[in-house]
């Protein structure tokens, strides 16, 4: 008897590899309405169309003055901060940047890539060596450097970040192009991937929210702290009296309404109009603000309550990264003559 075999199944087709992409964020004790709106968002948002790596970097930290302590907190506070706003370690690597000390040893070999005038203009070099004149240490100056070998360790193409990073990101890729032509075709260039939010205010309504400056609103405070913040926010500064019409263009609060509820045109129009006041539309954002983020305030006191487990899911994420660490290592070694 012969049986007819049913054709065997073409064999199914191999899961297209995502882009990856990479992002750092600096354990600095809080996140702000900045980092949510500027980065964040973006973290959370992309984890589910790309390979995803999101590294805490500690090692970037220690170039402003600091505590050890308070870095090891900080650290898994940042951690617990991240996957309180959505992060998911089923979708994306987390990890601390130290746990992977290979970004070390390739920020070294980038630096004989990278003429140091390059590293001199950059600006945030600058502004740190007038904002901490008593401390200016060869890491602040070689920070772009360590932050480009942070990326190109994963061959990650795209990097969301704030619009303030992308003199970094432009160096970056400057770097890539300097070892790629020098060694041959071996790092893709990273791009940067901003959101509809890409520089935030501060409360000062000039400064970029950070809290160096102490203009931040904090996003993961008790509601009376977030409501005195948004409540000390500068508006437009022309509109004098509770009857001049508003501008929303110019003004800090309306901005920030735009990312939180889809009815920001028709407050616009209560500014506009002068129908409502200034202190009417910060109560309303001030609310809004404390209601959208009160679950992740929530699951933060929760991740807070369970150090372990956020350390946990800090090692799996190194741990995971290792052979891909290491698989750079060893071409880039090869390429450059190192045995
Ligand atoms: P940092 O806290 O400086 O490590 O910043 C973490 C991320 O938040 C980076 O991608 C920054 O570009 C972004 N970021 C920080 N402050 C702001 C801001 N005021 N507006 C938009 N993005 C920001
Ligand atoms: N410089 C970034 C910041 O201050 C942090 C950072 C370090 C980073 N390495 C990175 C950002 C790699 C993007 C990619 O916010």
């Amino acid at each position: 008897m012969t049986t007819e075999l049913a054709p065997a199944p073409a064999p199914a087709p191999a899961p297209a590899a995502r882009p990856r992409i990479f992002s750092g964020i600096q354990p600095s004790g809080i996140v702000h309405l900045g980092n949510d709106l500027g980065a964040i968002r973006n973290y959370v948002r992309l984890q589910y169309e790309y390979e995803a790596i999101y590294c805490i970097v500690d090692y970037h930290a220690l170039t402003s003055s600091h505590d050890p302590e308070l870095l090891r907190t900080r650290t898994r506070e940042m951690a617990a901060s991240l996957l309180a706003l959505g992060l998911d370690p089923e979708r994306c690597t987390l990890f601390v940047q130290s746990h992977r000390p290979e970004h070390t040893e390739l920020a070294w070999l980038l630096c004989t890539v990278t003429p140091v005038s390059w590293l001199e203009r950059t600006p945030t070099y600058k502004e740190k060596k007038q904002n901490q004149p008593d401390d200016i240490n060869h890491g602040l100056l070689t920070y772009p450097v360590l932050q480009a070998a942070d990326i190109v360790i994963y061959k990650a193409s795209l990097v969301p970040v704030g619009k303030d990073q992308a003199a970094h990101l432009e160096l970056s890729r400057e770097i890539v192009r300097a070892f790629n032509s020098r060694y041959g075709e071996t790092f893709p260039e990273p791009q940067a991937v901003f959101t509809e939010a890409p520089i935030v205010l501060g409360t000062d309504g000039v400064k970029k929210m950070s809290k160096s400056v102490g203009n931040t609103i904090d996003i993961f405070a008790e509601p009376d702290t977030i409501r005195k913040q948004v409540m000390s926010m500068v508006t437009d500064t022309k509109r004098i009296l509770r009857t001049d019409p508003g501008r929303p263009e110019v003004c800090n609060v309306c901005q920030l309404h735009r990312s939180f509820g889809d009815d920001y045109e028709t407050i616009w129009e209560g500014e506009r109009t002068a129908r409502t006041g200034c202190v009417d539309t910060k109560r309303l954002l001030a609310d809004r603000i404390i209601e959208h983020y009160r679950e992740p305030r929530e699951r933060y006191a929760e991740l807070m309550a369970q150090p372990e487990l956020v350390d946990e899911i800090l090692a799996a994420g190194a741990e995971r990264l290792r052979p891909k660490a290491q698989a750079t290592m060893a071409e880039v070694r090869e390429r450059m003559g190192l045995r």
